[in-house]
């Protein structure tokens, strides 16, 4: 775990200039201030008891220059890494975000909202974390342990010998009793995550709460997380506390020994072991002050990794399987053919068994250039599927899907895509303006070009009439819109897109009979003469389309226009029947 979190970490702050060369000017400030003071204590001691006034205050001098240089030297270290930190932040910030908005869309469908959000704060914020922690107090302590049991190894070898075991005791012992709260600790990052996504989701679908009226139930899955994370903490603590016991005592122990020793080599008639037990109580009160703070520093160390290694997973290719080809052709789209060759998919399912759920085994469906298709079917037979595989957020099984004879594997997924005005059957509103809902990302498009658009959808007549017009907030999702508003926002975006292929999937599905009559005689004016693949319901919506594809669990069943099928008195017929009538 540590190696994978440090290896991460060498690649990513590792590779900052300013961070490197300010941590060698810590690194200086930090023997001034830990390990030579001490040294020229020692020495200035010994020169006071063998009556060298004079040499002593030069040394005092000397050390007051060393010192200032040093704080400075500190000061422009600190300044260096500050700014290192925030660099790489902000890009390993924009890298981890970039890992996960380009998953495959079933990453999303898998993975808790929320829980994803923490995931990236975790990340982020741990790995600068876990950075400031060494460049801040741990470099100290390790220096505070380290270098004056090397002074004391050269300048006493026995009193050295003591505190180096002091030092190596406390640390294996630290290092271990801490590992021993790693399980704890990581089953309390992942419910911190879990907690969060919980959170989310529950503000995500406030209504369905409110309106059961079973907001308690809410509470009670909330307090049993929050609940079970205290626990786990205070498991974590009271094992590092209860660890901390035997560390007091080995610390007594080693000290009293190196003080024993430097007593038993003391004699009055030598100033410069005066000297000698300046510099060893210095060290020794230095060492047991630091190793006091130890423990603290591996909990707080030990966490920030196991916060910040099951981020790393995220760095990895899963759930990338829907890959742009090496050597990418262009989406020529002429025609705008669409062709379904034999294909043949079916949905992972995450599920023990790692079953998957078949929807379609040798589908073929040809559309030719500028016709318009409506795609008619119960719930469940795969339609939104049909749509979702023609976007290439799937990835079929077997066959092919051709756009003007071209595999849409063989092209990019963001040209793809650019190329199919798609709306989806739960409309995606951003929580931003009703003009940037419609245009989209895109700066370039006019406000003419963006009111045409909401006409056409039907959509301009209700914008005008709310608050602030075109610039009215929409909410998250657009919940401060009615159904069919957001749906007709939602087509007025495929209609500004202009792109060669029209993909609807149930875009009328909220509208109220008027308005989707309205829409339905806008139809052909909102498709034009492109390729347009219309799934709906209501089959009025697409009586009137070239063709209609009546599905039935993953099937084509029937398919002829609207007169046809009627006729033929099956699947369609009977679908009809039973929506004229109501
Ligand atoms: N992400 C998914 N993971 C697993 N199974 C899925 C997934 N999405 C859809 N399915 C399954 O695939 C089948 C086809 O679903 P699809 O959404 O294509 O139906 P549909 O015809 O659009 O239905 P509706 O009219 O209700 O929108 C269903 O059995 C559904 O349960
Ligand atoms: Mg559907």
């Amino acid at each position: 775990m540590n190696r994978a979190v440090y290896k991460y970490l060498l690649a990513t702050y590792g590779r900052s200039v300013s961070l490197r060369v300010g941590m060698v000017g810590i690194l200086a400030q930090m023997f001034i201030v830990r390990v030579y003071v001490a040294i020229v204590m020692a020495q200035i001691a010994s020169n006071i008891a063998a009556g060298h006034l004079g040499n002593a205050k030069h040394l005092a001098l000397v050390y007051l220059i060393v010192y200032i240089i040093g704080t400075l030297i500190g000061t422009i270290g600190d300044l260096l890494c500050h700014d290192g930190e925030n660099r790489t932040y902000s890009q390993m910030a924009i890298r981890f975000h970039d890992k996960l908005i380009n998953k495959d869309l079933s990453f999303y469908r898998d993975n808790q909202t929320g829980y994803l959000t923490s995931v990236f704060r975790q990340h982020v914020d741990s790995a600068m974390e876990l950075l400031r922690f060494w460049r801040g107090e741990a470099l100290g302590v390790v220096m505070s342990l380290t270098v004056p049991v090397i002074v004391l190894l050269v300048a006493a070898p026995k009193v050295g010998l003591a505190a180096a075991g002091v030092v190596i005791v406390q640390l294996l012992y630290i290092v271990w009793s801490s590992a021993r709260a790693n399980s704890y600790r990581k089953a309390a990052h992942e419910i911190y995550r879990r907690l969060t996504g919980e959170v989310s989701d529950e503000i995500t679908n406030m209504v369905a709460f409110k309106s059961g009226g079973v907001e308690q139930v809410a509470q009670t899955t909330v307090r049993k997380l929050a609940t079970e994370e205290a626990h786990l903490f205070w498991l974590r603590r009271r094992k590092a506390t209860l660890y901390d016991f035997p560390r007091g005592v080995i610390t007594a122990v080693g000290t009293t020994i190196a003080v024993y020793l430097v007593i038993d080599g003391a004699s009055s008639h030598n100033p410069s072991s005066i000297g000698l037990i300046i510099l060893t109580i210095t060290y020794m009160f230095q060492i047991i002050r630091n190793v006091a703070v130890l423990p603290g520093l591996v909990l707080n160390h030990d966490d920030l990794v196991t916060k910040l290694y099951p981020t790393l997973q995220y760095q990895t290719d899963q759930y990338e399987l829907i890959r742009d080809p090496v050597e990418p052709q262009e989406l020529v789209v002429n025609r705008a053919a669409i062709n379904f060759e034999h294909v043949s998919f079916s949905y992972a399912s995450h599920s023990e068994k790692k079953a998957r759920i078949p929807v379609f085994t040798d589908l073929n469906i040809h559309i030719a250039g500028g016709e318009q298709v409506g795609v008619v079917g119960l719930s469940g037979a795969g339609k939104s599927t049909l749509a979702n595989l023609l976007l290439r957020f799937d990835d079929i099984e077997g066959g092919a899907i051709t756009i003007d004879g071209i595999d849409i594997r063989n092209v990019r997924q963001t040209e793809l895509r650019r190329k199919i005005a798609y709306v989806p059957q739960e409309p995606l509103l951003f929580h931003r303006s009703v003009r940037e809902n419609i245009a989209y990302y895109d700066d370039t498009v006019s406000d003419a070009e963006v009111i045409s658009a909401a006409k056409a959808a039907h959509a301009h007549e209700f914008i005008t009439k709310l608050p602030d017009g075109y610039a009215t907030t929409v909410g998250e999702r657009g919940i401060k819109l009615s159904g069919g508003q957001k749906q007709r926002i939602a087509i007025a975006r495929a209609v500004l897109k202009k792109a060669p292929i029209i993909l609807f999937d149930e875009a009328t599905s909220a509208l109220d009979s008027e308005s989707e009559q309205i829409i339905q005689r806008a139809l052909p004016e909102i498709i034009g003469k492109q390729t347009a693949i219309v799934v709906a319901h209501r089959l009025s919506t697409i009586a009137g389309l070239d063709r209609i594809i009546v599905m039935h669990e993953g099937k084509i069943v029937e398919e002829g226009t609207h007169a046809s099928l009627l006729k033929k008195k099956g699947r369609y017929y009977s679908l009809w029947q039973k929506q004229t009538r109501q």
